[in-house]
């Protein structure tokens, strides 16, 4: 395991942390990351599928993607990674978690407040009428599932080439602004806005630590990378 004298220092002084997870930190809770190995579903990338444009092609297609995605986070629970991110926020008087996870382990973990960039998986919102409501019946009795006003319902997250939920990126800009550390957790750092945020943390003067099997294009800019499974590292730091 990497030396963590000195982030374990920056975590300790730190009065404001901002936290940016991606699908790596619920990678050892059995949940398949979007670009790693297991990524692909029946050959499709998720750009392939994550997009308005599928939905509108191919609703059933889509939804047996979500429906598949569902199945495997249902039968998953939060790891190690997640409760010692609860611990930090506990210890930290200024904390803000922001997630491009869809898959509820950070609320389950016992998170307070979540930025989540991406949306729930565990919400769907109605195409005709715009009703927004949470559903966690896995797998779907019926493909694609409806509102009950009749209307094709969708999943409740955000999709390539759609806006975030109105107000969070400002909330979680602010947040990456302001913090005196800053942690990557399990990104490939690829989407945009969410990647955004980490060399804005380090222009608002954040220490910045990765945590990430891999490297990342921010990897170079970071002031620590451990190149450590999450769940291994992060209760290592506290
Ligand atoms: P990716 O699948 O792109 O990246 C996962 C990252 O986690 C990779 O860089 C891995 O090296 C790393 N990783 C894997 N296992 C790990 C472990 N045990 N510990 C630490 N790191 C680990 O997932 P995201 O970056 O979250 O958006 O993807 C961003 C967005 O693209 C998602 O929110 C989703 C997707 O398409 C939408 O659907 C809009």
């Amino acid at each position: 395991m990497p030396d963590l004298s000195q982030p374990r220092e920056w975590l300790v002084r730190a009065a404001s942390v901002a936290v940016l997870t991606g699908a790596g930190i619920s990678a050892e809770s059995g949940v398949p990351t979007f670009r790693g190995p297991g990524g692909l579903w029946r050959d499709y990338r998720p750009e392939d599928l994550a997009t308005p444009q599928a939905f509108e092609r191919d609703p059933k297609l889509v939804w047996e993607w979500y429906n598949w995605r569902r199945e495997r986070i249902a039968g998953a629970g939060p790891n190690a990674a997640h409760r010692a991110l609860v611990e930090i926020e506990k210890r930290t008087p200024r904390f803000t978690l922001i997630t491009q996870n869809v898959d509820g382990l950070h609320d389950l973990a016992g998170s307070g407040k979540i930025l989540k960039l991406h949306g729930d998986i565990w919400r769907l919102r109605c195409t005709v009428c715009g009703a927004e409501f949470p559903n966690r019946r896995v797998p779907l009795p019926k493909i694609p599932p409806h509102c009950a006003c009749g209307g094709l319902a969708r999943p409740g997250v955000v999709w390539f080439g759609e806006p975030l939920p109105p107000g969070i990126m400002q909330e979680a800009e602010h947040a990456a602004r302001s913090a005196e550390l800053f942690l990557v957790i399990g990104t490939s750092a690829v989407v945009y806005p969410a990647a955004g945020l980490i060399p804005l943390a380090k222009e608002g003067g954040a220490k910045v630590i990765e945590i990430n099997l891999e490297e990342t294009a921010f990897s170079q800019i970071v002031d620590c990378a451990l190149r450590w499974p999450a769940a291994e590292i992060l209760p290592q730091l506290l």
